[in-house]
């Protein structure tokens, strides 16, 4: 399949590996770019410019294919020294890197210089076009319904996407909520040029996590997650779990009085626990409801070739087949 996406960034497949805390690791990034998609290491998670350095290093051992690092500018407790992670990425030689959470735009110039391509991500039509204006080559449309932050105006994919698709001339993925062909194509028919995914990729057998975070995922239904520390506008969706339950007790028990202070336990420096020692209950952990649509732990390749040829018989049968003669 051919788009503007495909095109941008020399990829196979219009799918991207979305960037995921203590889950974007090397072995991730490299399965995603080797299936022919677009994989992602997730630059804070390293800890350290340095430790980034060699991660990419890393990947470039696994992959002879593109993939990119996500930098996430999130209000953090203490601000990472991005310039020097910008190093790390130039000097590895990335060709694509995916911002999110504040403006990238003082980060833009030297990452234009280098010619690397950047796909930022905005969970609404306003954050998109002041993307565009800034000099984004794409946006990565993240609806309601994704895991992680979904910002505050909680407009879901099915009316974010065209929104964006009337509004934006760069090209833009659909984020949130893709799990198969049926999402690829339906993305592409409300107006995006691929699909960016997080949590159907933990659910793999390649994503670097213990077994109990990728079973957690198979058991859950698209009831099962929950939304905290939206009294800090800061919403983050998570899977429901009893750290989770804790977190939403303290929160209606503070009210507006709520400071991040009162849950940081609960949600700070939880990702080792959770995701390498597989304790589930250690804290907050980013899932989407799409997790209702997970059916399986298939290998990246399995997954991303499954989501391609569906995608043929559903565009070429299904739809065609559909129209009257
Ligand atoms: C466990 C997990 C960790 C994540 N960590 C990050 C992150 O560090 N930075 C970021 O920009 N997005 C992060 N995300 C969001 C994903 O990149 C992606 O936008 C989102 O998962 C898409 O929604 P989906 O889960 O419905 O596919 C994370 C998502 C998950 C599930």
């Amino acid at each position: 399949m051919k788009t503007r996406i495909t095109e941008l960034f020399g990829i196979q497949h219009p799918v991207i590996q979305g960037g995921m805390h203590y889950v974007g690791f090397a072995e991730l990034a490299a399965a995603v770019s080797n299936a022919g998609g677009l994989g992602i290491i997730t630059a804070l998670t390293q800890g350290s410019p340095e430790a980034l350095a060699k991660e990419i290093a890393r990947c470039r051992e696994m992959t002879d294919k593109p993939f990119g690092v996500n930098l996430t500018f999130l209000p953090a407790f203490s601000e990472p020294p991005y310039p020097e992670y910008i190093d790390a990425i130039i000097s590895g030689g990335i060709t694509a890197v995916e911002t999110a959470g504040r403006n990238p735009e003082e980060h833009l110039p030297r990452l234009k210089e280098a010619g690397i391509k950047v796909i930022h991500k905005c969970t609404s039509v306003r954050h998109s076009l002041k993307a565009q204006s800034i000099g984004c080559d794409a946006v990565s449309v993240d609806g309601f319904e994704c895991g992680g932050h979904p910002g505050e105006d909680d407009v879901p994919n099915m009316i974010l996407l065209p929104r964006a698709a009337d509004e934006l001339d760069i090209p833009f993925v659909a984020s949130g909520g893709q799990a198969d062909a049926r999402s690829l194509v339906a993305s592409l028919a409300l107006g995006a040029e691929g699909i960016n995914m997080g949590t159907r990729f933990i659910a793999t057998k390649e994503a670097p996590v213990h077994e109990n975070v990728k079973q957690a995922i198979l058991a859950a239904s698209e009831l099962d997650t929950r939304l905290v520390m939206r009294p800090l506008r800061n919403t983050e969706r998570v899977l429901q779990n009893d750290s989770v339950d804790e977190i939403l007790a303290i929160e209606r028990e503070k009210g507006a009085d709520l400071k991040i202070t009162d849950i940081l336990d609960q949600v700070a420096g939880v990702y080792p626990a959770i995701m390498k020692e597989g304790r589930m209950d250690a804290g907050a952990w980013s899932c989407g409801m799409v997790a209702g649509l997970v059916y399986d732990i298939p290998t990246v390749g399995e997954l991303i070739d499954r989501i391609m040829k569906d995608a043929d018989t559903i565009i070429r049968k299904r739809l065609e087949g559909l129209l009257a003669e």
